[in-house]
């Protein structure tokens, strides 16, 4: 059994002036950080993220609005909302995940623990199903 997906809440610090949050790599983010990345404006409906990685861990922060994350080890999917800017959600390798159910002016702020790779992405999902099923990923 791999590792699974799951929600961490992040520090906060909420006073009159407004709320403040913070993440610490391996603290509240299990890895060492190599790389940060955005996704916004996305047009309602849209979905983004269908796919796994072979090596990168990430942790995703909705810094603005909302959106669901579905993470789908081949055998059971779960569903995370992220409405909150303090949890972060902590996605393990090897995992197939999908991002949907944006809001208007959502953000969603990823960590990951890989520079850019496009030789990391399983983007079919057949093919994750046969790397799941032969051991591979
Ligand atoms: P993609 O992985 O398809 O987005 P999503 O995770 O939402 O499915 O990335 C979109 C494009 O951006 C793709 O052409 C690769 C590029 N990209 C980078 O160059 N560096 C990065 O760190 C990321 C995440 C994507």
């Amino acid at each position: 059994m791999g590792k699974s997906a799951q929600i961490i809440n992040l520090p906060k610090f909420l006073d009159s002036r407004g709320n403040l949050s913070f993440v610490e790599q391996l603290n509240h983010i299990p890895f060492e950080i190599k790389r940060t990345y955005w996704i916004y404006d996305v047009p309602g409906g849209e979905n983004r993220g269908g796919h796994a990685f072979k090596q990168n861990e990430e942790f995703i922060v909705a810094l603005s609005g909302a959106f669901d994350v579905v993470v789908d080890d081949g055998l059971e999917k779960k569903l995370f909302t992220l409405n909150r800017s303090y949890y972060g959600l902590y996605v393990p390798a090897g995992l197939w995940r999908e991002m949907e159910n944006f809001s208007t002016n959502s953000v969603a702020l990823e960590f990951g623990s890989i520079h850019y790779d496009e030789n990391d992405y399983v983007r079919d999902y057949q093919d994750y199903l046969k790397m799941k099923k032969d051991g591979t990923i």
